[in-house]
């Protein structure tokens, strides 16, 4: 487990499943992801199976909030496309419980996964892609400490436009960990 102060990453089980395929089909979650077909279970027991194959840094990690004495899932998070010899990876996020959203969650989650790969993934910068249809995560992730580093225009296409693709990216030396007084 990796704990924070309102939340919690730990490694997902297949019972998670079911909520991970509730959140994708559910079409405000996945207009920020690069998904726009429906799924099913069986395609995400799939993607489970094919994803304890790889390397462990990249599994994805399940985000439990603690509510008094226990934990519930509200979403998932991870790191992708690993460069060892540059120390960059790619970070994605899903608070799919849309009862969460405007909480902070997304925010406290994204700052224990920078405090995760620079700690302890020893990454020297972590970048992540974002639609510009997607205020509520930019938001965020400049909360987070992400800068935009670019854009790559009309790379995406959705409900009948073309949308550009945010570059972000935090640098391990720029980065201040909420929790330390660096
Ligand atoms: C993006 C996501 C991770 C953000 O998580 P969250 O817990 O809602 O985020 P936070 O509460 O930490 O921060 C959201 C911020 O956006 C603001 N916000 C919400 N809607 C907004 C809008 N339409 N325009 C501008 N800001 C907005 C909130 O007020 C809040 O800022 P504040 O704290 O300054 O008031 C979450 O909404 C999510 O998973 N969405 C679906 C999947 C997705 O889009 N993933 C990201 C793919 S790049």
């Amino acid at each position: 487990m990796i704990y924070g102060k309102r939340i919690r990453f730990r490694a997902p089980e297949r019972e998670d499943l079911p909520m991970y395929t509730k959140w994708i089909n559910d079409s405000e979650v996945r207009a920020g992801l690069n998904m726009f077909l429906p799924m099913s279970l069986a395609s995400e027991e799939k993607w489970f199976e094919q994803m304890l194959e790889k390397p462990a840094e990249e599994h994805p990690m399940s985000i439990d909030v603690q509510e008094g004495k226990s934990w519930k899932l509200i979403g998932n998070c991870g790191l992708m496309f690993f460069n060892q010899r540059a120390r960059t990876a790619e970070v994605g996020i899903m608070i799919g419980e849309k009862d969460y959203w405007d909480q902070g969650y997304g925010t406290e989650a994204m700052q224990l996964i920078l405090r995760h790969g620079f700690n302890t993934l020893n990454l020297n910068s972590i970048t992540l892609r974002v639609y510009e249809t997607n205020p509520r995560a930019i938001r965020s992730y400049e909360k987070t400490g992400f800068v935009l580093d670019g854009r790559i225009r009309q790379s995406h296409f959705a409900e009948g436009k073309y949308v550009d693709t945010l570059f972000m990216s935090v640098l391990r030396d720029e980065w201040k960990d909420p929790d330390q007084s660096n």
